[in-house]
């Protein structure tokens, strides 16, 4: 039973992984500051450590007797980080190297890190393999960009998973476990909003794809956790890894609210709007190598990542 640090372990993503590592028989501390996660999300079987990356002391204190780190913590909103990308280069890049500092005096070299699509930026080739020029498009893509460099450029043992669409939701033994931003700036979760809120905004209906609206790659929770679990188990002495993790299959937000109709047996009210800043057109995966690395594939469809979101939101 290994000891697994998981930063950011109070949020949506790492609130789940933290929780389906211990169901998996993992000794998990969480370490998060609670800046946009919740205590409440945080696996009740694990240790909980609240602590910030800018916090070298805390971090050390952290570390102790941990054998791997599963590092999601850090800032995630793509509008926000064009706001503030002095806070996003601080908050990630400089606090995963605080992060990779404190592992180093204990000799702690395994690390699976959460990594973004928005670190290809806006690429021409459909789909999108690990091996493209990144251009991010925003200055959360680019901090998500500089760590992979980074981890790349130090002799760890590592995976970046760079995640497309994350949606659904996890019920672990304590409860759902899913998205709480706020605001909430997600397709899923704000489609099912616009049944008992305010109607979802469609933003931009002129893109160059088939419907005019933005097509992406979603994937489930609970899927992409199990990647991280094979990406813990398939780390190699001093060696990094760029793996996608998606469907390879893409919607357009037209077919989401189709599909979410569908499924939640409701009419979606909508309101067409202007294109939101920085979105590019057309984002699907290439999953080869997960496929390959990992032997991974996802299982579960999008019409269960919007069953579970109606579900863990409770607007069943
Ligand atoms: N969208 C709407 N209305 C909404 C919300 C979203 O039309 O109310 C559209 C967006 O314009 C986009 C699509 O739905 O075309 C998906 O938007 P999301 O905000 O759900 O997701 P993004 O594709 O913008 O972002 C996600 C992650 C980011 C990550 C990015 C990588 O949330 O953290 O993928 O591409 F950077």
């Amino acid at each position: 039973m290994a000891r697994i640090l998981v930063t950011g372990g109070a949020g949506y993503i790492g609130s789940t992984a933290a929780s389906i590592l211990v169901d998996r028989g993992h000794d998990v501390i969480v370490f998060d500051d609670l800046s946009t996660g919740h205590a409440d999300s945080v696996d009740p079987r694990a240790e909980f450590f609240e602590g910030s990356l800018l916090d070298p002391d805390a971090l050390r204190r952290a570390l102790v007797g941990v054998s791997a780190v599963v590092h999601f913590a850090g800032k995630s909103l793509v509008g926000e980080s064009v706001e503030k990308p002095d806070l996003y280069h601080h908050v990630n890049v400089d606090g995963t190297r605080n992060l990779i500092d404190a592992m180093k005096l204990f000799a702690i070299d395994r690390m699976v890190f959460s990594s973004s699509a928005a670190t290809y930026g806006s690429p021409s080739t459909s789909p999108i393999t690990e091996d493209i020029q990144g251009s991010p498009t925003n200055p959360y893509g680019q901090s998500k960009l500089d760590i992979d460099q980074m981890i790349g450029a130090v002799n760890l043992s590592a995976i970046s998973l760079r995640y497309f669409n994350v949606a659904g939701a996890h019920l672990s033994p304590s409860g759902w476990l899913a998205e709480r931003h706020d605001p909430e700036t997600h397709l899923i979760p704000n489609v099912i909003k616009a049944m008992v809120e305010n109607p979802l905004e469609i933003f931009g209906t002129d893109w160059q794809t088939p419907d005019g609206t933005c097509v992406r790659d979603y994937v489930h929770v609970v899927d992409l956790i199990d990647a991280h679990i094979k990406a813990l188990n398939n780390l190699r002495h001093s060696k990094h890894e760029i793996i996608n993790l998606g469907s390879g299959s893409g919607y357009s937000v037209k077919e989401v609210i189709s599909s979410a109709q569908r499924v939640l047996g409701r009419d979606i009210p909508v309101v067409n709007a202007p294109r939101r800043a920085g979105d590019p057109a057309t984002l699907v995966a290439s999953v080869a190598r997960a496929k390959s690395i990992l032997d991974w594939q996802p299982t579960k469809s999008l019409d269960q990542m919007i069953s579970d979101t109606q579900v863990a939101l409770g607007l069943k």
